[in-house]
């Protein structure tokens, strides 16, 4: 994304900062390239997790993407971005009753149902309602997507049926009456900047949709893929090969696409069609040493950016920082860039080179367009939404505005002081958190690994209380590799990404902890006393 520094200065002048910025023709050559990539037998569905902007969504549309959507607010963004009924698709693992009566109301393509409760749930109200519902099974495949880094699938997680399962019951769930099952859904990670694994993923859920439809004797109509196609955010990454993709995937899909002409094949992308658009512009407000370190403190810090402050993510590494009105030719120098709230996390980037920066600079946080106000806590020092605005043609269109104080305080409900004394106060029960403890088969093993994938001299004393940075040496590659090596080696255990934290890795026993306390059939002891992080899908 490249925008002139008059089109940057007049943003701020207009909409001030925090504000997003979304390039329009950034935005349809990543669609198009998507688009290229595959051939004409599959479908698009934008997801609008990713950014649900409702003039983004309209432009989307507008190259001919389809859209799958989690909620209402996104089904009715969708809805008033123009987007037909028959090209929504509405997943996710927990659905309200009114998501679904609304989603039959108005006809969705297909309601991606993710559990045998939710099935039976949906089969109920279509009857009440006197109609059929199009269903697609959403299932967890026995199979992961290796380039992956956050795998929603081939693990356990609370996302769709355990492919064995929805294999053997498929008949159960066609029986079920008032539902017509169109087909299977299968997403299975994302940020995979591999052709291969993309091709992998999608042969795998191809050859699932093979061997449903022999066993059954099935005429079904819908495959959905996934996707999860990544974008370059750091250094020592390289860009999706899409011309290598579109090369391992034509055959792919035309192949299956002559054995079953009638089934509609969708490929599910956010990140990669959204992503790269978009910049977040903040201002440097002020600059400061402190303890050894250079800090340029701005206006939007994690409230607005979760993502590129890296939170929930045990390696913190960070997207690209630059000047947002251009060179300036300064030298290079280090910082932090922190924004606004109390929290020492709140650093858009850490040890930052950047041209030397002055109080009053922009910034652009670039590759920006996905998961960035969605996935951020906005309400954090109620500093509320950051303006979004598309830039097209050299214009700019307010695409959303900020959230004013007076809009974020008045949404609140403010209950009479009176009525809230008078209430009978209850007494808070006392918990007692019993002390955790790591089993010792967890330690001793973990040590063994620890040494393989450190290549520890037998001489290293490795203990419970061994510090894994200060005194094994444990880095952020290594992490990675140690990581992979546990989930390999220790049964039933993985990682889960929403709990991890730094803290797991301080010494063989926190880990060890946290090992017994993510393995299936974990110890009921073992599960106790996680530190709390917070959830981020990127
Ligand atoms: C079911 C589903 N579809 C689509 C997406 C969007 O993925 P991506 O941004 O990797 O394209 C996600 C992301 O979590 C998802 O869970």
């Amino acid at each position: 994304m490249k925008l002139s520094k008059e089109l940057v200065l007049q943003a701020k002048a207009t909409f001030g900062t925090p504000t997003y910025l979304y390039d329009e023709a950034v935005l349809r050559s990543s669609f198009n390239e998507l688009r290229d990539a595959l051939p004409d037998c599959v479908d698009i569905f934008y997801a609008l997790k990713v950014n649900p902007n409702l003039s983004l969504v309209k432009l989307i549309r507008s190259y001919g993407g389809n859209t799958e959507v989690c909620s209402l607010g996104e089904l009715e963004i969708a809805l008033k971005a123009g987007v037909a009924p028959q090209d929504i698709i509405f997943l996710g693992p927990y659905k309200k009753p009114e998501e679904h009566r609304r989603a039959l109301e108005v006809g969705v393509y297909a309601i991606v149902v993710e559990s045998e409760t939710e099935l039976r749930a949906l089969s109920a109200l279509a009857g009440s309602l006197g109609c059929t519902a199009p269903v697609a099974i959403r299932i967890n495949p026995n199979f992961s997507a290796s380039g992956s880094p956050w795998k929603m699938g081939g693990r356990p997680t609370h996302f769709g049926i355990e492919e064995d399962t929805a294999v053997a019951n498929f008949g159960q769930y066609l029986a079920l009456p008032n539902l017509h099952i169109k087909g299977i859904h299968v997403y299975n990670g994302t940020k995979i900047l591999d052709a291969q694994s993309v091709y992998d993923n999608a042969s795998y859920i191809l050859d699932l949709y093979r061997n449903l439809t022999l066993r059954y004797d099935l005429d079904l109509s819908m495959v959905d893929v996934g996707g999860g196609l990544g974008i370059k955010y750091y250094e020592n990454e390289k860009e999706l090969d899409t011309r290598q993709l579109k090369q391992l995937l034509a055959p792919l899909f035309d192949s299956f696409h002559r054995q079953f002409p009638r089934t509609r094949i969708i490929v599910e992308s956010g990140r990669f069609v959204a992503g790269k658009c978009g910049a977040l512009l903040v201002t440097v407000d002020n600059i400061k040493h402190n303890h050894g370190k250079t800090f340029a403190v701005t206006d939007g810090g994690t409230n607005c950016h979760g993502a590129a402050a890296g939170s929930g993510q045990v390696l913190k590494r960070n997207f690209r920082i630059v000047h947002a009105t251009g060179s300036n030719g300064a030298p290079l120098r280090e910082y932090h860039i922190s924004g606004p709230l109390c929290s020492p996390d709140d650093l858009l980037g850490r040890d930052v080179r950047i041209e030397t920066l002055s109080e009053g600079d922009l910034l652009a946080v670039t590759a920006s367009g996905a998961y960035g106000p969605t996935a951020s806590p906005t309400l954090f020092h109620s500093h509320g939404h950051p303006a979004e605005v598309i830039v097209s043609h050299g214009r700019l269109f307010l695409a959303r505005a900020r959230q004013t104080a007076l809009e974020i305080r008045d949404s609140h409900a403010d209950v009479a002081l009176d009525d809230m004394l008078a209430a009978p106060a209850s007494a808070p029960v006392a918990s007692s958190a019993p002390g955790v403890t790591a089993s010792g088969a967890t330690q001793a093993q973990l040590i063994e690994i620890l040494r393989v994938v450190l290549k520890l001299p037998a001489s290293t004393e490795v203990r419970a209380d061994s510090h894994l940075r200060d005194h094994l040496g444990l880095d952020s590659l290594t992490s990675m590799e140690l990581l992979v090596s546990l989930e390999d080696e220790i049964e039933g255990f993985f990682v889960n990404p929403d709990t991890i934290a730094p803290g797991h890795f301080n010494t063989v026993t926190t880990l060890a902890q946290y090992i017994d306390a993510n393995r299936q059939n974990a110890p009921e002891t073992a599960s106790q006393g996680q530190p709390e992080v917070q959830y981020e899908p990127v």
